[in-house]
C-alpha cells in the first residue's frame, strides 16, 4: 500500500524538494491547487524526512517535517489549544508499530481507541459563545488562523446555535460532498470562474472567499469538542476528563453533525485487530461514501491516555492518520473519443495519458455527455483530476485550471454520428444516433448472441460481421432463416462450423422469454429486469399488451421507465413478429399470467410458481468465486437461479440486502455484509438452500 518515499541524494536536491513541498502545502492550504497530487506530495515529505534522520545538522527551518503541516497561511486569531497535525501510517505494520510505540509512552497498553474516517477537507474552529455560533477560524499555521466567520450560516452541520447556552470550541473538518462540488463548479463556472479541481480544493477556496455574489453550502463534520478561556470552570474540567467518544457523543447531544451520522460512524475498538478490521470496513466503504476521506484516524480514546502520551509540536503521540491510497491523481486529457452504443447513444470518453491511481492503470474516464463537458469546461490538453475508487469506472473530476498554458484546445463535438454518419439527435442529455440501434446492427446483434442473452455458440464478433457485410442479416430474426447453402458460401465456414453454428442457432430458438427479451436490448432492461418482466407476464403477447400502467406493476419500473419500453416494443413490434415467425420461443417456463384481477388491482401479481420458493422475499447479492455444484454458473446463471427459487437478485449490497453468497476472493461486498450485520452464505451453504431449484 505504501508508495516509495523520493529519493533525495544530496543537499541540493534536499532544498529543493524542501521549496517544492513548501510551495505545494502553501497552495494546499490556501485553497489553490497544487501541482503535485496528494500521493505525489506524501511521496517528497517522506524523502525529505529519510534524508534528514541522515543529515539532522543540515534540516532547514522550513522543512515541512517540523511543523504543522502546510502552515502557509498566518491568520491573526489565536488557537487557545495548538491545532495540530497528524502523523501517518500507511500499513497494518505500521500501525501495529505505532501502538507498541504508544504503550511505551505511557506504560501501558491503550484497551480503548476510537476509529473514524478521515474526513478529506479543511480543519476549522468554531466558537460558541453562550451557545451562539460567534467565530470561524481556519487551522492556518496551528497556532493562529484566518478568521472565516463570514461562512457562517453555509455549511451544513454547524448549527447557528447549540442545544445548550454553553462557551465552547468545535474543532471539525469542513469539506463538499459530491453533489456540494458539482454544484459549486456549476455555479462558479456560470458566474465565469474557473472549476475547482476537487471537492478539497472547493472547500477550500469557497471557505475563504468573502463578497461572491452566490453562496455555495459545505458540510461540517465534528471530530473535537474543548473549553474556551471563558468557559465556565465546572465545564472546562468535565470535557477534559471525557474519553473522545463521549466527547463526540456530547457534540452530536449539542446539534453538531459528526460521522455518527455517516454510514462510516465513529467507532470505539478495544484490541489492535478490531482496530485493523474496522480500518479494512472503511476502505471497503469508501467509494460509495457521498464525501472524500483519505484515510482513517485512529485515537487513544481515554482521556488519561492521551493525557499520558502527549503531543509534540507537529502532531499529537495519541492519534494516527492510517492513509488510504490516493484515489485522485493529476494526469493529461489527451483526447475525447466518441463511442455508439448498443443503441444508438453516443457517449464520450477521456483518453488519458497513462496514469497509476491504487495499482491500476487508468487510460480512460468517462465523461458522461456532451453537457457534462461543457459544465467542466474541459479542454484537450488540460491537466485534469481523475478519481478512481473501487471497481467504479474512473471519472474526470475536473481540469486543473491554474496549470493552464494557453495551449489548451476546445473539445469538438461530433455533428454526425460517428459510427455511421446519420445525423444525431441532441434533444436529451445523452446524445443518440439518428439511426438509433441499426447503427450498431453489428454490436445489437453481438449482444442478442451472448451468453448471458440468447447464447449461440459460434456466432462471435467476427462472424457477425461477416455475416451483416454479406448482406446475409439485416435484423436479429435474419439470423434464424439462414440457410446452410448461405452459410456455406461465406469465407473460412466449413462444413462442422456451418453445422455447429444451426444447432446452435436452433437450440437458441428455445431460449426463455427473458432472455429473448434482453436480447432485444431495450433501454433500461438488461437482464435482471427482463427476468422480472418475463416472470411478470408469461408471454410475449402479454407483455406488448401492456399499457404503461400495467409494465409499472414490475418491481423496479417507475413512472419514467414505463412508457419508454412501452415505445420501444412498439417500434420492435415488426421485429419482435419476425421472430416468432422464425420460431422464436416466446414464453418463459414456470410463469403463469397475471389475471386480470391482479391487473385491476395494480399489485404486483403472484405470477410465478418460483415465488413461494426457497427465497420467497428475499435479496441476495452473490460475490466472489463460486464452488462446489455452482462452480460452472455466470454470474447472469446464479442470478437466475435466485430468480428462479422466488428470490431478488441485486448486485450491490445496502440494508435491503437479505443473504450475501460470498465466495473465495469476496472483498468489499462481503465486508459491507459485515458491517450492516447481513447473512452470509458460502456457496456450498445457498447450494443446499436452493437445491430444489439447481436445473
Ligand atoms: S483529529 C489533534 N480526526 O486530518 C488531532 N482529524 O492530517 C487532530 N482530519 O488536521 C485532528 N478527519 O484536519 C482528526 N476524524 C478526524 C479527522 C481529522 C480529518 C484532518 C484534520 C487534521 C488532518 C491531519
Amino acid at each position: 500500500m505504501t508508495t516509495p518515499a523520493a529519493v533525495i541524494v544530496d543537499a541540493a536536491s534536499y532544498a529543493q524538494a524542501v521549496e517544492d513541498a513548501v510551495k505545494a502545502s502553501a497552495a494546499y492550504y490556501a485553497g489553490g491547487t497544487s501541482a503535485l497530487d496528494d500521493d505525489a506530495y506524501d511521496r517528497l515529505v517522506r524523502g525529505i524526512a529519510a534524508w534528514e534522520a541522515d543529515h539532522p545538522d543540515q534540516m532547514l527551518p522550513d522543512s515541512p517535517t517540523g511543523k504543522v503541516a502546510g502552515g502557509a497561511v498566518e491568520g491573526d486569531v489565536p488557537h487557545t489549544v495548538a491545532m495540530l497535525s497528524l502523523d501517518n501510517v500507511f500499513s497494518a505494520e505500521e500501525f501495529t508499530a505505532w501502538t507498541a510505540s504508544l504503550a511505551r509512552r505511557i506504560s501501558r497498553d491503550a484497551t480503548q481507541f476510537s476509529v473514524e474516517p478521515k474526513l478529506d477537507g479543511l480543519a476549522i474552529a468554531a466558537r460558541y459563545t453562550r451557545g451562539r455560533l460567534s467565530r470561524l477560524i481556519t487551522r492556518g499555521d496551528g497556532t493562529a488562523g484566518e478568521d472565516v466567520s463570514h461562512a457562517i450560516g453555509t455549511i451544513e452541520g454547524l448549527p447557528d446555535e447549540l442545544a445548550e447556552p454553553i462557551t465552547v470550541e468545535v474543532r471539525g473538518e469542513v469539506l463538499m460532498t459530491t453533489v456540494q462540488f458539482e454544484h459549486a463548479n456549476e455555479i462558479r463556472t456560470e458566474h465565469g470562474g474557473q472549476p475547482f479541481a476537487n471537492p478539497r480544493n472547493a472547500a477550500a477556496g469557497t471557505l475563504r472567499a468573502k463578497d461572491r455574489a452566490y453562496t455555495v453550502p459545505m458540510t461540517f463534520f465534528g471530530y473535537g469538542l474543548l473549553p474556551l478561556a471563558e468557559t465556565e470552570e465546572q465545564l472546562a474540567a468535565q470535557l477534559g476528563e471525557l474519553a473522545h467518544s463521549d466527547l463526540m457523543a456530547r457534540a452530536a447531544g449539542l446539534g453538531v453533525n459528526t460521522t455518527a451520522t455517516t454510514a462510516v460512524p465513529g467507532i470505539t475498538a478495544d484490541s489492535v485487530e478490531r482496530v485493523l478490521a474496522r480500518v479494512k470496513e472503511i476502505a471497503a466503504l469508501r467509494a460509495e461514501l457521498p464525501f472524500g476521506i483519505d484515510g482513517i484516524v485512529v485515537k487513544a480514546d481515554l482521556a488519561a491516555d492521551q493525557q499520558a502520551a502527549g503531543a509534540g509540536s507537529r502532531a499529537p503521540r495519541w492519534a494516527i492518520a492510517y492513509k488510504l491510497p490516493a484515489v485522485e491523481k493529476i494526469t493529461r486529457l489527451l483526447e475525447v473519443e466518441w463511442n455508439v452504443g448498443r443503441t444508438g447513444i453516443i457517449a464520450p470518453r477521456a483518453v488519458l495519458d497513462p496514469v497509476e491511481i491504487d495499482g491500476s492503470t487508468i487510460t480512460y474516464a468517462t465523461l458522461h455527455n456532451p453537457a457534462d463537458i461543457t459544465r467542466r469546461d474541459l479542454r484537450l490538453g488540460d491537466h485534469v483530476m481523475v478519481h478512481r475508487a473501487g471497481d467504479v469506472i474512473p471519472r474526470v473530476e475536473a481540469p486543473v485550471a491554474h496549470l493552464r498554458t494557453g495551449d489548451e484546445k476546445p473539445i469538438v463535438f461530433p455533428d454526425v454520428c460517428p459510427r455511421c454518419g446519420a445525423g444525431i439527435d441532441t434533444g436529451e442529455q445523452r446524445w443518440r444516433c439518428e439511426n438509433g440501434r441499426n447503427c450498431h446492427l453489428v454490436a445489437s446483434l453481438s449482444y442478442a448472441a451472448g451468453r448471458d442473452q440468447l447464447d449461440i455458440e459460434g456466432l462471435g464478433h467476427t462472424r457477425v460481421v461477416q455475416l451483416v457485410e454479406a448482406g446475409l442479416v439485416k435484423d436479429l430474426a435474419d439470423l434464424f432463416t439462414l440457410t446452410r447453402e448461405q452459410l456455406l458460401g461465406l469465407e473460412r465456414m466449413g462444413e462442422t462450423s456451418t453445422d455447429n453454428l444451426l444447432t446452435a442457432l436452433a437450440r437458441a430458438k428455445d431460449q426463455p422469454l427473458s432472455r429473448v427479451l434482453c436480447a432485444l436490448g431495450i433501454r433500461g432492461t438488461g437482464r435482471s429486469m427482463s427476468r422480472r418482466i418475463a416472470r411478470h407476464f408469461a408471454t410475449m403477447d402479454n407483455i406488448r399488451a401492456a399499457a404503461a400502467e400495467t409494465i409499472q406493476q414490475v418491481d423496479g419500473i417507475g413512472t419514467e421507465k414505463a412508457p419508454s419500453i412501452v415505445a420501444e416494443l412498439a417500434e420492435l413490434a415488426p421485429l419482435i413478429d419476425k421472430l416468432a415467425a422464425a420460431g422464436i420461443n416466446m414464453t418463459e417456463p414456470g410463469a403463469t399470467p397475471p389475471t386480470a384481477a391482479d391487473s385491476a388491482a395494480g399489485t404486483a401479481a403472484p405470477s410465478t410458481s418460483a415465488e413461494a420458493g426457497a427465497l420467497a422475499g428475499m435479496t441476495v447479492v452473490v460475490t466472489g468465486a463460486m464452488t462446489g455444484p455452482l462452480e460452472t454458473l455466470s454470474r447472469n446463471q446464479m442470478n437466475e437461479l435466485i430468480e428462479r427459487a422466488g428470490g431478488r437478485s441485486s448486485s450491490s449490497v445496502s440494508k435491503k440486502t437479505t443473504l450475501v453468497v460470498a465466495g473465495e476472493g469476496a472483498g468489499s461486498k462481503r465486508a459491507k455484509a459485515e458491517t450492516l450485520g447481513i447473512r452470509l452464505a458460502t456457496p456450498d451453504e445457498f447450494a443446499t438452500l436452493v437445491a430444489d431449484h439447481l436445473d
